[in-house]
């Protein structure tokens, strides 16, 4: 297949409308520009047989590329109403970026509505598959690859967050973006496109339904994401890859639901090894696992400036730098949040009605109505907080 590097592009298609973004392309040297004719082929129009997920973003295919190698090819929503030059500046950010633990950007295609992310492709599923996908795979997590991939995760965030100028924020971490490759690798994905998602409400809510146990609360209510929030969902992600389990869990008793919560009661009990994943039949180092566990509680403190940097919490999970007790406050819980926010001291909101808040909390940018919990209470209203840019 022939590929064209954007910095000497030809134009092989008669649908493209080279003007809209001539001026984009001048500075970027790592990025392959498909044509929607070549990746049609790859997935064999991209039939339904090749569909391996779809996600906020739209479809996501395997396709054989001509150069034989394989790719998951990523067709974003018809709907989104991305403009070619914001669609380009994000993937200029992203294909200058290289890291063992971060999914390959093999390049894009841009004609006419079509905007289409060609990666490179991982065997091994996806975390929310494999591990968390309730024993349908037949991966073994060890303890071994389980570090291997908490810590792989770390490095790859702490080299999104510290080392790459500007600094790329995720937005989306989660179990579902953390890829796999044949050696269990942990690649993370989607880093950077969070503002590739088509603007309109649904898509948002669908998106914010799927992650919702991730979000740090003042990312949720003020709608604006930071290093921090990131770690936030970092640390989420760690208590599941060592408990083996989801960040919730409505088939639990109610006290054992959300497992954070669930962690933080047991944290204060010393109780904490009794949350590490029964399927490791007792085969891990209790030690570390508890130190990984205590580090998921660092993460997800309500206060932003109390969560460590990323680069803290890979010395913390390799035993650099110690874990200090005395320093881990209660976890930042999104209906703790709301309550303390919420005017007119409405009741303690039901887990739907969480739902449906951040829905309209992650619809808004500035003050957000609540959906009443009775068609009698009316509406109450959030207040919102000031960004706090230095975090
Ligand atoms: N590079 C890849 N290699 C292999 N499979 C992939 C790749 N990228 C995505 N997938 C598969 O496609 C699925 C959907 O991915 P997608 O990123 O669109 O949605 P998501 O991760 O579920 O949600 P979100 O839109 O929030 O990222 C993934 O869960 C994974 O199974
Ligand atoms: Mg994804």
């Amino acid at each position: 297949m022939t590929c064209f590097p954007l910095f000497c592009r030809k134009h092989h298609s008669s649908t493209r409308h080279p003007s809209e973004f001539d001026g984009e392309l001048s500075g970027v040297k790592n990025v392959t520009l498909f044509s929607y004719k070549q990746l049609r082929i790859a997935t064999d129009d991209f039939s339904p047989v090749n569909k391996i997920g779809e996600g906020g973003f739209g479809s996501v295919y395997k396709g054989r590329l001509k150069s034989g190698k394989m790719a998951a090819i990523k067709v974003l929503s018809s709907e989104s109403k991305q403009g070619v030059r914001e669609f380009l500046t994000e993937i200029k950010v992203i294909s200058d970026v290289e890291h063992e633990n971060l999914v390959k950007l093999y390049g894009c295609c841009i004609e006419d509505d079509h905007r289409i992310l060609v990666y490179n492709y991982l065997e091994n599923n996806s975390l929310a598959q494999t591990l968390l996908g309730g024993g349908h795979s037949s991966i073994q997590f060890n303890w071994r690859t389980r570090t291997k991939i908490c810590v792989g995760v770390a490095k790859g965030l702490a080299y999104l967050h510290e080392q790459v100028k500007p600094h790329i924020i995720h937005r989306d971490i989660k179990a579902s973006n953390i890829l796999l490759d044949k050696d269990l690798t942990p690649k993370i994905s989607d880093f950077g496109l969070a503002k590739l998602i088509p603007p309109n409400a649904t898509h948002v809510s669908t998106r914010v339904a799927g992650t919702i146990g991730y979000l740090a609360p003042e990312y949720a209510i003020r709608g604006q994401a930071t290093r921090k929030s990131d770690v936030y969902s970092y640390g989420v992600l760690l208590i599941e890859i060592v408990t083996g389990r989801c960040n919730t869990n409505s088939r639990l008793p109610i006290d054992e639901q959300y497992l954070l919560e669930r962690t933080w009661q047991l944290y204060e009990r010393k109780e904490l090894v009794l949350l590490v994943d029964t399927s490791l039949d007792g085969a891990f180092d209790a030690e570390q696992a508890c130190r990984f566990l205590k580090i998921g509680l660092l993460c997800t403190q309500d206060a932003l400036k109390l969560r460590p940097s990323m680069s803290t919490i890979l010395k913390m999970l390799t035993g650099e730098m110690e874990v200090d007790n005395n320093k881990i406050t209660k976890p930042g819980l999104i209906s703790d949040f709301m309550d303390l926010k919420i005017k007119n001291n409405a009741p303690k909101l039901h887990p739907e009605q969480i739902n449906a808040a951040y829905d309209y909390v992650l619809s808004s940018d500035n003050t957000t109505t609540l959906p009443s919990t009775s068609s009698s209470q009316g509406n109450s209203t959030f207040t919102t907080v000031a960004y706090d840019q230095s975090i």
